[in-house]
């Protein structure tokens, strides 16, 4: 059985010299496109953004710890080398650090993920020291944070003034401090990312932050062409699945209407 990458390992990927290669991220959520990604990643994020591309959500708010823990189990089973992050739900976390630690055990103990993730800054440092301190280690998620939807208005880009840059230096300082062994930086500035990842001593993981973090994540989806409702600036896609699968459809639909299919090679007969 191969070794998966441990938050230890995660944390020797902070880059130090020019020549160390980024950490390779994606968020996958079925078992099936875990195992085809399973060699190609160091690290998947199970993530709550499932509420909107497998789910037809609006937005991730709807998402429930069950969600979390039965696609977390999947990729799971179907992978042995990546470093498996499961995200916490919106209301599974920020009541305590004592309902954080009740959620956060039981993603662990029924998904066999090796971290959870959670999105906030120096508001959710207790949080994040209290879980690691008992065992949990936490990715940090800080910049745009989906789950704050209703109050943001929008999914826009954050740290673009002053103010906002130093409020997010202040974030990723305070998480890194409490013990998160990583985090995802989303949408904001190439600039302030930048400062950011030269700052702090734990990986950034950029998302729509710029070249210079640690690591890059994507979503699955997005990168396949698999999610249409929106593409965000960030988002490259490095292939058109939807295409193929609404041509493989319509084949299909074609052959069953004129009679091409089944052909003798997909029947059974009786034995003679
Ligand atoms: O849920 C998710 O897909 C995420 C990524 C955007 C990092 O949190």
């Amino acid at each position: 059985m191969k070794k998966r990458l441990s938050v230890r390992d995660i944390r020797k990927k902070k880059i130090i010299e020019h020549s160390q290669e980024p950490i390779v991220s994606l968020v996958c959520y079925t078992a099936q496109m875990a195992r085809l990604i399973n060699n190609q990643v160091d690290i998947i994020l199970v993530g709550d953004s499932l509420g909107m591309t497998i789910y037809g959500h609006e937005n991730t708010l709807s998402v429930t710890l069950d969600m979390m823990i039965n696609h977390g189990a999947a990729v799971v089973r179907s992978t042995d080398k990546p470093h498996i992050v499961v995200d916490m739900p919106f209301g599974s976390y920020e009541e305590s650090p004592e309902v954080a630690f009740r959620s956060a055990s039981k993603i662990m103990r029924e998904t066999g993920a090796q971290s959870v993730k959670l999105e906030g800054g120096e508001e959710f440092a207790e949080t994040i020291y209290f879980l690691n301190q008992r065992g949990i280690p936490v990715m940090g998620h800080i910049g745009l944070m989906p789950q704050r939807i209703q109050t943001l208005g929008g999914f826009f880009t954050q740290g673009k003034t002053e103010k906002e840059s130093i409020k997010l230096m202040n974030d990723a300082k305070s998480i890194s401090q409490a013990g998160a062994f990583s985090m995802v930086i989303e949408a904001i500035p190439e600039e302030v990312a930048t400062d950011i990842t030269k700052k702090i001593d734990v990986p950034t993981i950029g998302i729509g932050a710029g070249r210079n973090c640690d690591g890059q994540i994507l979503v699955s989806h997005d990168i396949l062409n698999l999610f249409g409702a929106f593409t965000p600036k960030f988002v490259k896609k490095y292939g058109n699945v939807d295409e193929n699968i609404v041509k493989a459809v319509k084949d299909y639909s074609q052959e069953v209407k004129n009679k091409k299919f089944p052909t003798p090679d997909n029947i059974f007969t009786i034995k003679k």
